[in-house]
């Protein structure tokens, strides 16, 4: 038994048309890019803008985005290459599985759950944040205790009587996934409806934000463009580059979390109709889109809000701050923005539930998972037990971890991912050289190369704590394949 054995490309050709029978084809071109869209604009921009400002960049934060939509261009030209070679679910775990075996393709699809389940927590516990801020400024009624809608690693001094509160549990953010996984297990077709009204709603309300937004920036905001370097220390001790170069590069990190979601796109491409064109049209048109109004947008609230009001009051709900505090005669956009980014972190979490979904039914199909992932419903033809799995594993750690932390280790882990996709590339075109690719990749291998470049670059700026959380999430993998899935994995068990 080889942990390096490859699946042949022919197997998983021929289970991507076996499986015609099971999944249902019924997304286009248009709502690929729109369920791109709606992963895409979420907590990395509502929530993460203003905390790279205030921990790294200042105002760079625009030249943070453009350094992420870099990375994220060169890996997703890698993605659209073999998504459109590879139509079938599981993504970037199913392309290391063709590519470089097995042991790696495990390591992605485990690396996976990090990007897509606990970046669906990092965007629950942000709707819990905009939840209570909806309550509050919106309702005008108490928010949920913070005991109830914090995790036990978060404390609060009250700034008058200082008694100090600790958080217990999220329930809010509980609730969001609880919902959506309810959605996802219904069926597709209808998420996807859903999805695309939310969408609309979404990017109207970033335009409007822009629009207005640009009236009130201060131009003192916005000097100097780019800090002078400094080390700032944030809540929980941790020391951040504030500043400079290393600055930009950090927060680049911090905002790549905006762009998670593109490569989500690739992970519905066995429900996809004609899937070798569509694909590359939906990862990167929408990656287009959201990166023209990811700077515009961080351009306008570091013009209007000031870094020091990101640090402290505006930390939580961000951009409804910036908006309460400074566009005086503009309250109604503050409360519209509210609803507006609860109905739009929902559909980030639907999309990315929906990836983790699929990934793990792929696994489950190779018997790296056990077998039941890959159950259909009888009747809604989704991997139902696979979306409960998620569930409990998305819950605990929406309910019990700090939201700063879910989203960097998101960011990492992510980025780990597109770097083996990137890696992938390569060796695909070496070592199947003749596979039938209706999109490729452009100037192989330096596309890629600079690809692996850039997300390593955005890694190192994440910090040595993020390194660390990284291993030890791989540590668990890997004991997990040794003692269960290598044992269980059909492929290997084909070879006895
Ligand atoms: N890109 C998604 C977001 O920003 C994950 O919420």
């Amino acid at each position: 038994m080889s942990i390096w054995k490859r699946k042949p490309l022919e197997q998983l050709l021929a289970e991507a048309s076996e499986s015609e029978k099971g999944l249902k084809r019924t997304l286009t071109a248009w709502s690929l890019i729109a369920l791109g869209i709606g992963a895409i604009i979420g907590a990395g921009l509502f929530v993460r803008t203003a905390m790279a400002a205030s921990q790294n960049a200042g105002p760079s934060v625009t030249i943070a985005f453009i350094v992420a939509a870099i990375g994220c261009a060169l890996a997703g030209l890698c993605y659209a290459e073999l998504s459109s070679s590879i139509p079938i679910s599981g993504s970037a775990y199913t392309y290391t599985y063709a590519t470089m075996g097995e042991f790696l393709a495990w390591i992605i699809g485990w690396d996976l759950i990090l990007e897509y389940a606990v970046g669906a927590a990092t965007v629950g516990i942000a709707w819990s944040e905009y939840l209570n801020n909806l309550l509050v400024n919106v309702l005008h009624i108490s928010p949920i205790p913070y005991e109830f809608s914090h995790s036990p690693f978060q404390k609060m001094t009250d700034p008058v009587t200082q008694v100090v509160t600790h958080g217990m549990i999220n329930l809010p953010a509980l609730f969001i996934v609880g919902i959506i996984s309810l959605l996802l297990i219904k069926g597709i077709q209808e998420s996807a409806f859903v999805n695309g009204i939310i969408v609309v709603v979404k990017v109207i309300i970033v335009v409007l934000i822009i629009v207005i937004g640009w009236n009130f920036v201060n131009p003192a905001n916005h000097t100097p463009y780019i800090p002078p370097s400094s080390i700032f220390t944030d809540e929980h001790g941790i020391g951040h580059n504030f500043g400079g170069f290393w600055g930009i590069i950090g927060a680049a990190g911090t905002v790549f979390f905006a762009f998670i979601g593109f490569d989500a796109v690739s992970t519905a491409a066995q429900e996809t109709k004609n899937p070798k064109r569509n694909m590359p049209i939906g990862i990167l048109g929408s990656l287009a889109v959201c990166t023209i109004l990811y700077i515009l947008f961080a351009h306008v609230l570091t013009g209007v809000a000031t870094v020091e009001d990101f640090r402290t009051g505006g930390k939580e709900a961000s951009v409804a701050f910036a908006i309460n505090k400074y566009m005086i005669g503009y309250a109604w956009l503050g409360q519209l923005v509210t609803v507006a980014i609860l109905a739009g972190f929902s559909s980030v979490i639907l999309v990315m539930l929906l990836g983790q979904s699929r990934v793990f039914y792929a696994m489950g199909k190779d018997g790296l998972l056990p077998k039941m992932f890959s159950d259909l419903h009888s009747k809604f033809k989704t991997p139902y037990k696979a979306n409960v799995a998620i569930l409990i594993i998305v819950g605990a750690f929406a309910a019990f971890v700090p939201g700063d932390i879910v989203g960097d280790m998101t960011s990492i882990g992510t980025l780990f991912a597109f770097v083996l996709v990137c890696i992938s590339v390569i060796i695909l075109r070496k070592k199947e050289p003749d596979m039938v690719r209706e999109f490729k990749t452009p100037f192989v291998p330096f596309v890629p190369l600079l690809g692996v470049a850039a997300c390593i670059l955005m890694m190192v700026g994440l910090g040595w704590t993020n390194w660390l959380r990284l291993f030890a999430w791989m540590a668990i993998g890997i004991l997990i394949y040794f003692t269960y899935s290598k044992k269980n994995s059909k492929l290997n068990n084909l070879e006895k």
